[in-house]
């Protein structure tokens, strides 16, 4: 499954790389105003299940442009986010990727996040590590928050201040090193994966944006919780995500939701 996924993120991947700068058709995701949609997303889905089906046509598949394809009681849920950065990408801004994560009875077993942008292909199986471009992958080792670098994304609905995400953002400017907002929760992931970034943060997110990054992360080494530090699912909006280190000094700032 995992040189499926591979296969799959590769080909989508350099599909979203040729097309930058190309979008024809914009538009508005379930009326959101901020939430967009272009033809290159769902030609890049397209591609990705094409490849998908080939291999293991009687699977499940939860796709963000075209939902759920429940066929049967299939083990095996393929989470796919064919471009991850689409407001980035219909700006030109090379930062975006692919994400292909494949569940089995609940649990995330492999995990593809491709930059085409870089070249950097991050992949991780259950139980077998995590690796960038086919290198072993460790998350960080910084110690304490205020020597971190964070990273963090808002929902579409930011207008609302959904969940106090704003004051997050604040508490978390005046406690870390420095926090950064790069547009593609799936890079972001990769990255603490990576040990570039210490942790993130994101209040609202799906699970075809989280499926393969998840698993990055515990397999490079890391914690992943919701606010509460309970266990992180996929399908329940938060994530909490860290080198392990800095976890406990995340949730608490993101209990202490005033801005102080
Ligand atoms: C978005 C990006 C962004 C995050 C949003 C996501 P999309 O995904 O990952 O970083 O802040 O919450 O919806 O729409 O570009 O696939
Ligand atoms: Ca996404
Ligand atoms: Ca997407």
């Amino acid at each position: 499954m995992i040189k499926t996924a591979i296969e799959a993120a590769k080909e989508a991947g350099r599909f979203l790389k040729q097309n930058i700068g190309k979008v024809r058709d914009i538009q508005r995701k379930d009326g959101q105003e901020k939430n967009l949609v272009t033809e290159i997303d769902k030609r890049s889905e397209e591609i990705i299940i094409g490849i998908i089906k080939q291999h293991y046509p009687a699977h499940d598949i939860l796709a963000e442009e075209s939902g759920l394809k429940s066929s049967s009681a299939s083990e095996y849920r393929w989470i796919i986010d064919p471009l991850d950065g689409t407001t980035n990408f219909t700006h030109a801004l090379p930062v975006f990727c692919v994400s292909i994560g494949v569940e089995r009875k609940g649990k995330i077993i492999a995990g593809v996040i491709y930059d085409p942008n870089f070249d950097e292909l991050f992949t991780a199986e259950k139980g077998n590590g995590a690796l960038l471009n086919g290198k072993r992958m460790k998350v960080s080792r910084t110690e304490s928050l205020n020597t971190s670098l964070l990273v963090t994304g808002f929902p579409y609905n930011i207008t609302e201040n959904p969940d106090h995400a704003v004051e997050h953002f604040y508490n978390f400017l005046m406690r870390a090193q420095a926090v950064r907002r790069m547009g593609s929760a799936a890079i972001d992931m990769a990255y603490v994966a990576a040990g570039r970034y210490d942790g993130f943060w994101e209040v609202a997110l799906n699970p075809w944006d989280m499926a393969a990054g998840t698993l990055l992360i515990e397999e490079a080494g890391g914690t992943l919780t919701d606010f509460s530090g309970n266990p992180l699912s996929v399908y329940h909006k938060q994530i909490v995500a860290s080198n392990g280190k800095i976890q406990k000094e995340m949730l608490e700032v993101l209990h202490s939701t005033r801005i102080k």
